[in-house]
């Protein structure tokens, strides 16, 4: 923006997107009417962020750092993702899982300033209209939710909110999408959250969920608006009810750009980790037999792509399916049974009905644990004795979030295998010290993924989002860990590379757009050069 279009004065300060606060130039100061509005000496990015982080450093909890970091983001874009990118590991943990999980829950008691957009039944007949109440036109990615399953936390209402904003805050932080390009959004179709409806301070709609017809309307209404007044958006689904999310997922993914985290990221990053792990066991994909803790959208998402993959070894579908059997809250998903719905029927073994996880794991014999259950204990000490037993080197993930919902701690892992695991969590757990050894859980966190994903189907303008983009991504992120991780126990690469990771993930994905005849835009062949050039930095540019 050239001077003379900028906000003057006070507005331009009050406009996080240029603030620079004690850093605007002395130009900046003459040219723009600051001269007496901020104090007289002029501070660089550096000297900002020290101050930033004496305060931030002294904060007893992870929310209040949150509360920092938020107050941050509202004031100066800049320095705000800066400060994230450059301390990307401690503050991912604050941003995003597991610190935004308690955000959420109090999010009517730290609300300060509103972000993103919220669509309720109120705006039905006129969400586009709505929608073009939205202050940027160039809107590149939209995440969205419903708020009915915050990570492993069950309904949250409006309070979900939360989420959008972190993820699009890694969306920029990893992968360089400029922060103007984003656009939380929370579809607001009420709660059954009671405690939540009976507390003064929650600021969603007061009813219980709207369901059915009404549901699906808003919804429909949302997705054919938003691709009309923002055609280049990307649309990512996010912590929507897994009844809801198989559904849309179908319903969308061959009409509009989109795609769900839940199932489709998080299933990216477990077979990434899968491919690294077998690295450390050196064994390969075909000979492994997966048991899954938790059917839902993380389980099964895997799953699904889990067996892509074997396929791409030769396997058969069935034969792949085999390989993958699913523990439920029922016990062992298996044919006779007459409640599964078809995300589930789709890896229903032909086998006796089992309910005992010890007696499952007898039969099947697995070599890999996945948890995706939600629900802590489940990789009890026996289990994980059970498995160690089987195997050289067990492979356990245990990626329910938020860490209490973690089907077993890294050093419960470490422990109860004898130091064997190759262990992997959701949430991010300390390296532990075991026997002498020092090992470093590997974090399979979906940041490694849909932040690569979504530059590149942006940069090829890609129509669609398939499974070979995360098959693909899954691949390009393995490939990127190297000797030296693994030797550490660490199946993923330092989360301090994820620029690069997402960065080499978007040329791989925007290859795939273009092979398959999806892009739009038409990409020179310096497929890395472009793209990198793509990203945002978050430097301060003279604004004169
Ligand atoms: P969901 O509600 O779709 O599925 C949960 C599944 O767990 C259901 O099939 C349920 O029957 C099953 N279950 C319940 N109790 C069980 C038990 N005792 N043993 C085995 N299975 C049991 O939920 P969704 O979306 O699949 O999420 C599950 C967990 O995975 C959550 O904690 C979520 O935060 C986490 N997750 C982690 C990600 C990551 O680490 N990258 C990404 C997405 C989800």
């Amino acid at each position: 923006m050239k001077s003379k279009n900028l906000p003057k004065g006070l507005r331009v300060m009050q406009d996080p997107t240029l603030n620079k606060g004690t850093a605007f130039s002395e130009a900046e100061r003459d040219a723009l009417g600051l001269r007496g509005l901020v104090p007289p000496h002029v501070q660089t990015i550096d000297d900002q962020v020290q101050r930033f982080l004496i305060t931030y450093q002294k904060r007893s909890t992870d929310l209040e750092r949150y509360i920092d970091l938020s107050s941050l983001q509202d004031r100066n874009e800049t320095l705000y993702y800066h400060v994230v990118t450059r301390f990307i590991e401690q503050m991912m943990p604050i941003i995003y899982t597991p610190t935004v999980g308690l955000a959420c829950q109090q999010f009517g008691q730290i609300f300060r300033r509103s972000h993103g957009m919220y669509i309720s039944e109120r705006e039905r007949g006129h969400v586009a209209k709505v929608l073009q109440n939205w202050p940027r036109k160039d809107i590149r990615v939209i995440v969205v939710t419903d708020g009915e399953r915050i990570l492993g936390l069950g309904d949250l209402g409006a309070n979900g909110m939360g989420i959008p904003i972190g993820k699009l805050a890694l969306y920029t932080a990893c992968a360089g999408i400029h922060p103007t390009q984003c656009l939380p959004v929370l579809i607001d179709v009420g709660t059954n959250n009671q405690s939540l409806l009976d507390d003064p301070l929650y600021l969603g709609v007061r009813q219980r969920r709207s369901t059915g017809e009404a549901y699906d309307a808003l919804v429909d209404e949302f997705i054919t608006a938003a691709a009309e007044v923002f055609p280049k958006a990307l649309i990512q689904f996010e912590d929507f009810a897994n009844h809801n999310a198989f559904r849309y997922l179908q319903k969308y993914r061959d009409r509009v750009r989109t795609f769900n985290d839940d199932i489709q990221g998080t299933a990216s990053v477990a077979l990434a980790g899968i491919y690294s792990a077998l690295r450390v066991t050196g064994k390969s994909l075909r000979d492994q037999r997966f048991l899954f803790f938790g059917a839902g959208e993380a389980g099964t998402g895997v799953g699904e792509l889990m067996v892509m993959a074997l396929m791409a070894e030769g396997l058969t579908e069935q034969e792949a399916i085999q390989r993958c059997w699913f523990i439920d809250s029922k016990g062992l998903v298996v044919k006779s049974r007459t409640d599964l719905k078809e995300n589930k029927l789709h890896f229903a073994q032909d086998h006796a009905p089992l309910k005992e996880t010890l007696a499952i794991i007898e039969a099947f014999k697995p070599t890999a644990l996945i948890g995706a259950s939600g629900q802590p204990g489940t990789f009890s000490r026996q289990v994980l004795e059970a498995v160690t037993r089987l195997n050289e080197r067990p492979i356990i993930f245990a990626l329910s979030n938020p860490t209490s919902k973690a089907e077993c701690t890294a050093a419960q892992a470490y422990e109860w295998s004898g130091g064997k695991a190759v262990f992997a969590s959701g949430s991010p757990f300390h390296p532990v010290e075991f026997n002498g050894k020092r090992y470093v859980p590997g974090q399979g966190n979906n940041a490694y993924i849909f932040p690569g994903i979504g530059l590149g189907v942006i940069a090829a303008g890609s129509r669609l989002v398939t499974d070979e983009m995360f098959l693909t991504a899954a691949r390009t992120l393995a490939n990127l860990v190297t000797e030296t991780d693994l030797a550490q126990g660490r199946i993923y690469p330092p989360l301090s590379q994820i620029r690069n990771v997402s960065l080499a993930i978007a040329v791989a994905v925007a290859r795939v757009a273009q092979q398959r005849g999806l892009a739009e835009e038409a990409l020179p062949d310096d497929f890395l050069g472009t793209i990198r050039a793509m990203m945002y930095r978050p430097e301060y540019v003279s604004l004169v």
